[in-house]
């Protein structure tokens, strides 16, 4: 997979200090609350998986599939969220862990859904924001890393659903897409 990548924009370990940094902040943040970690599938799952070990608190995990309609680099806009409805939100300080925040439709569809379900409170972590144009209001509550305005691959995130397992984050050769 390697040979596939141009160049490398976040490498594992620093992915990891900065994991670790978001955890420490988390666990601080949510001492004493009903704490639901939300994974926004499948691009998050890496992510969650390395962030949950660093929280130190009792919480619940749980996980909503998001996909929108598109080509493989560019999204639609609308997006499909499938989630298991038994899960009773309104219990929950919720978490919701993201990957990547582009034109912002992905979350958009998500937050105005779990707000419709009155969350105790409702939080965002977001591990990469890309440096382009976006909605001016918009904060997460924590936030790893800025990336640039490229199509970029690996922990957790795809193209044509390959590379997620790559431990860092690159951009592909030019090649890849003209297969
Ligand atoms: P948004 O809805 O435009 O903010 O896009 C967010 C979703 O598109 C993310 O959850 C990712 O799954 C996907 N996405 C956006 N940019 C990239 C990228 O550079 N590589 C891989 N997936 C991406
Ligand atoms: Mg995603």
């Amino acid at each position: 997979m390697n040979k596939d990548i141009e160049k490398i924009i976040i490498s594992e370990e620093d992915i990891k200090t900065r994991v670790e940094q978001l955890g420490r902040r988390i666990t601080e943040d949510f001492k004493g609350k009903n704490l639901l970690l939300l994974c926004i599938l499948k691009g998050s799952v890496v992510f969650f998986g390395d962030l949950m070990r660093k929280i130190d608190l009792p919480c619940e995990i749980d996980f909503i599939k998001a996909s929108s309609y598109g080509d493989y680099t560019q999204s639609s806009g609308i997006v499909k969220l499938q989630y298991d409805v038994s899960t009773d939100i309104s219990k929950y300080d919720i978490l919701v862990i993201e990957d990547i925040y582009e034109s912002g439709n992905t979350l958009k569809s998500l937050m105005t859904y779990l707000e419709a379900h009155n969350p105790k409170s409702l939080s965002l972590c977001l591990l990469f924001i890309k440096d382009c144009k976006h909605d001016a209001a918009f904060k997460p509550d924590y936030f790893g890393f800025n990336v640039p305005n490229e199509f970029v691959v690996g922990y957790g995130l795809d193209y044509a659903q390959k590379y997620r397992n790559l431990p860092y984050v690159g951009v592909l050769k030019e090649e890849i897409y003209n297969k």
